[in-house]
């Protein structure tokens, strides 16, 4: 079972194509695809040699057989190593901005090749992460809000046509109103009054800690 998280991304993967899931950690995402047949060949891709170990452990339990070639586990850090990635789709989700557009320089020099979607959860900064990605060549396929954690997170995905990457949420046919958009818009005036607030982390603190514990507001 997916978490709703994992669950949005899921929906984003275009069916019947090959699939990375690159900084897959835990390797839900993939496994799952691989295991319904939604995706084949998966490469689960991840730098951390223990999370490798680990994932390598897990499928060997669940396919004691092994999982034949379509399922393929790949030890690279992605801001170096060129994956191939053509016509399907890659996901990186749980992964910061730099990250991400380090991944993405790494993968695609040459900007969005034709048929290969990118589904995105970044971590924060969305709306820099929207302005890079519009600036390398992707445009806007889907997106949508969901709720991680106390938080509303966007979900990206992109490709070499589509709607045009506007810095904020779309007024397009990709936008959802699923009932996140007022808390997204209050987190983000939160987030730009601390990020331009001479003393951003004693105002984040302050409020954290009214909120917390209710005391007044001075
Ligand atoms: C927070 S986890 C996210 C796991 C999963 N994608 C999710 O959203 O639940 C981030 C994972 O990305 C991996 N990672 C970070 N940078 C990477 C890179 N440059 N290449 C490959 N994996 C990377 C980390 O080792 C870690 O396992």
């Amino acid at each position: 079972m997916l978490s709703p998280r994992l669950q949005n991304i899921y929906q984003c993967i275009v069916p019947g194509r090959p699939l990375w899931d690159i900084g897959c950690d835990h390797g839900y995402l993939g496994l799952q695809a691989f295991a319904t047949g939604l995706c084949e060949p998966v490469h689960l891709v991840d730098r951390s040699a223990l999370v490798i170990g680990q994932l390598r452990q897990r499928v060997e339990q669940s396919w004691p057989k092994g999982p034949g070639v379509g399922l393929q586990i790949c030890h690279c850090d992605a801001e170096k190593d060129e994956l191939s990635v053509r016509g399907g789709t890659a996901v990186l989700a749980g992964l910061g901005l730099w990250t991400i557009l380090r991944i993405v320089d790494c993968q695609f020099p040459q900007g969005p090749p034709k048929g290969t979607r990118l589904v995105l959860a970044c971590v924060l900064k969305e709306e820099q992460l929207r302005v890079q990605l519009r600036r390398r060549g992707w445009f806007l396929q889907h997106e949508e809000l969901f709720a991680e954690n106390g938080h509303v997170r966007q979900l990206l995905a992109c490709q070499a046509s589509g709607e045009p990457l506007e810095p904020f949420w779309n007024d397009s046919d990709c936008s959802r109103d699923n009932g996140l958009w007022p808390t997204y818009l209050a987190e983000r005036r939160l987030y730009f009054s601390v990020s331009q607030s001479s003393e951003p982390d004693l105002v984040y603190l302050k409020q954290a800690l009214q909120q917390r514990f209710g005391l007044e507001k001075k």
